[in-house]
């Protein structure tokens, strides 16, 4: 039985997993990095230490096998990443000197934050990230999870909410499909697709 409940701090070790396990376009991404936290510790521990209420998890009973993350204000976010993550995670991962290996463009991800400010995403203020182990997709928890998280940021009055994906994720992009997601043009974007939607429940 699975059930979908807020984030706790012991679910830590467990969303680290997850994220790892999806990190490479929505499959498994730890032949890719040797760090096995490089990747959490961008795309998902600040957002738990910067906003955990608006962190939700599927629990299986004995753990945490997927979540939906994210922030209310991304300007917001993007100061405090730099104020206040970025300090905690310097000297384990200082930026990188080269771009050669898939870790070091990931370093230089992490140390950008303001990459996250986008002009054309400003009338969606709100962005997220959810994933879920491989045994747990396709049975409506993905959906369970962005409902918990777009009726989070409805009552605290944030109207609108974006994402960006790598374009190659052609099964994610089914799903935002399904949830109502349509495409933000973004001249630039790289290997990214951005997508967007009210957080209106009638949407
Ligand atoms: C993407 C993800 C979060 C979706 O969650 P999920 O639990 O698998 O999706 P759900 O079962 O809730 O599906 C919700 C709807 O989307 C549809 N859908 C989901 N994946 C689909 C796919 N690959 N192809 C077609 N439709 C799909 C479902 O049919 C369902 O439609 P319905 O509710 O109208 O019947 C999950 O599959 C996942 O974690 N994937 C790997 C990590 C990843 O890619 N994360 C996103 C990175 S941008």
């Amino acid at each position: 039985m699975t059930r979908l409940r807020p984030f706790a701090p012991e679910d830590l070790p467990s969303l680290y997993d997850v994220c790892v396990r999806t990190a490479d376009a929505g499959g498994d991404a730890r032949h890719l990095y040797p760090d096995q936290d490089l990747m959490p510790t961008i795309f998902l521990a600040p957002y738990v230490a910067l906003d955990p209420s608006l962190a939700f998890v599927v629990d299986d009973g004995s753990r945490a096998v997927g979540y939906v993350i994210g922030t209310a204000d991304t300007a917001e976010f993007v100061r405090r990443y730099r104020r206040e993550w970025l300090p905690t995670v310097a000297d384990r991962y200082p930026a990188p000197d080269s771009l050669t290996t898939p870790s070091e463009e990931m370093l230089a991800l992490m140390h950008n934050p303001e990459r996250m400010i986008v002009p054309e995403l400003a009338a969606y203020p709100a962005h997220l990230h959810i994933d879920l182990l491989p045994e747990y997709q396709r049975k409506g928890l993905g959906r369970e999870l962005m409902t918990a998280f777009l009726g989070a940021l409805f009552e605290r009055g944030v109207p609108a909410v974006h994402l960006g994906m790598v374009t190659v994720n052609v099964s994610a992009r089914a799903f935002y499909d399904r949830l109502g997601f349509h495409v933000i043009d973004v001249p630039d974007a790289g290997v990214l697709t951005y997508l967007g939607r009210s957080t209106s429940p009638g949407c």
